[in-house]
This record gives C-alpha cells, structure tokens and sequence, in this order.
C-alpha cells in the first residue's frame, strides 16, 4: 500500500483521458496531472526537442514525493521514452506498450490500423511493439496532424472535424483492418467520429485508457495501490493560461474540473 500520487503528463489536454480510467478503475488514488499547454504540439517537433521537454515534464512531476509517472502522450511515449526509460528511478510508463498488447488481444484478422501524430507514426514504435508480440500482423499507420489542434480547441464533433476524418481515413478504410489503435491521447475525444466512418466492426484501442491500466497492473503487482476508502484527489499544472483548462478538460474527463489549476514555468525544470 503507498499513499501517494500517481503522475502523469501529456502535451496538453490529451492525457486527461488516462487520468479519467484512472479516476474510474482506480477511484483512491492522488494524481498531479501536468499538461505542457505552452508548447503543445509535440507532435511536429524533432526528437531532440521531445525528449528535451519530457524530461523537464518528468523533472517537475518529481518535485512532487509520487510513486510512478505516466507518459499519457503517443508522440512523447513514441519520440522519447524509448531514449530516457533507464535515467529515472520513478517508473515511467507509456502508452505505445499497451496499447499495442490491447490490439493484438482484439484483432482476429491480425490487420491493425495506427492513427497518430507525425512523430509518433515517423518513429514506429507501435509497429514495432506489434510486431514484437505478433510478428506477423500487418499494421497501417497514419499521421492525423489536424486531430489535435481540433480537440484542443473542442472541435470534436463538428462537420470540419468530420471532413477533415474522412480525409485521413478514407485510406484506412481499404485496408480491411478490424482494429484501429487511437494512438494519440487527444484521440478519444473523436471516438464517434472516428467510429461512425470506420464502422462497427472495427474496434477502437483508446490508448490513454489502456495505460492507465496497465498502470494499475503493475502498482498492484508491486503493491503499490493506495487502497485507501478515501476519494483521491487530484491537482492540474499547465504551462499556459489556465483559463480554457477546466472548460475543455472537464469534456476530457466526463466530468467537471473544480479544482483550481495552476500555472508554472516548465522551462526553469
Ligand atoms: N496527446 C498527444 C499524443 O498522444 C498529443 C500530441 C501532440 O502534442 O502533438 O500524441
């Protein structure tokens, strides 16, 4: 049993979708949830500049006495975790690994689709994680650079979003894949955009949610969990205006952001 908080960042608002199945599947436990809203995206930049931003993420989730940290991002678990896994003694987890291990337990004509940032889809990372469990899956990716911009700015259902989906999977659809991996956090949030074009029979990993899961698998197997009866509580740092913050996450979340949200100068981490 260890009381304290769990970390977990993201560029920006996309991470909330982990903290929202932490809130679900691990209701005790504290969470500082750090969103890097001052130079979002990630998804454009080199992967010198990623790994130089997550490890100022991680620098200032650990100013904090937590017990593991997740990388609630596709493009920084993809550009970065890879290259700075060994420098932290706090575990660090991503979201490529599970979400990978999620779409080979679904897929059953081993064809699986990768939606993500230009990074993320530049650097392989979910294919090779695929390839490593299931060396003879066929796997599609494609960058949807539009998707987070949208999401951010709370496009998540509108006709712009809609054509702009169309656009990017239009292609996807031909593959005849049966699974498609949301491997950007921000993703979710198109969920049933993305779902009604691609159509019932394919399912959706959200790869935000599947990491707060496997998260709860290994704090349960180092008997980590908080497993207090207590409500846990959660605190948000963003390195922008914290005005839109709780508008836009509390739509990530599912429910609303009451408490307050703070500032801070990540580039002094
Ligand atoms: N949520 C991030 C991801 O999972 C957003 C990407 C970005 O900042 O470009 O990839």
């Amino acid at each position: 049993m260890d009381k304290r908080p769990i970390g977990v960042f993201d560029s920006g608002l996309g991470g909330l979708t982990c903290v929202r199945e932490i809130m679900k599947i691990m209701p005790n436990e504290d969470v500082i949830y750090f969103g890097d809203t001052g130079r979002v995206p990630y998804g454009t930049r080199s992967r010198d500049t990623i790994i130089k931003y997550v490890r100022q993420d991680i620098r200032f989730l650990k100013t904090f006495d937590i017990k593991a940290i997740i990388i609630a991002c596709g493009t920084a678990s993809s550009a970065a975790l890879p290259w700075i896994a060994d420098e932290s003694d706090t575990k660090v987890m991503g979201v490529v690994e599970p979400a990978a291990r999620a779409a080979v337990a679904a897929t059953k004509n081993k064809r699986i689709g990768v939606l993500g940032t230009g990074a993320t889809i530049k650097y392989g990372k979910y294919v090779s994680n695929i390839k490593d469990i299931c060396p003879d899956a066929e796997i599609f990716g494609k960058a949807c650079p539009m998707f987070v911009p949208l999401v951010e700015n709370g496009y998540t259902d509108s006709e712009a979003t809609r054509i702009i989906a169309r656009e990017y999977l239009d292609e996807m659809k031909e593959k005849g894949i049966d699974t498609l991996i949301l491997g950007c956090t921000h993703y979710p949030l198109l969920k049933s955009v993305i779902g009604d074009i691609m159509g019932k029979d394919v399912t959706l990993i959200d790869s935000g949610a599947v990491a707060a899961r496997a998260a709860y698998d290994f704090l349960n197997e180092k008997n980590l969990l908080s497993e207090g009866s207590e409500d846990g509580t959660y605190r948000y740092f963003v390195s922008d205006s914290v005005e839109d913050f709780s508008t836009l996450g509390s739509m990530f979340l599912d429910r609303p952001i009451k408490e307050s949200v703070e500032k801070i100068e990540i580039e002094g981490f």
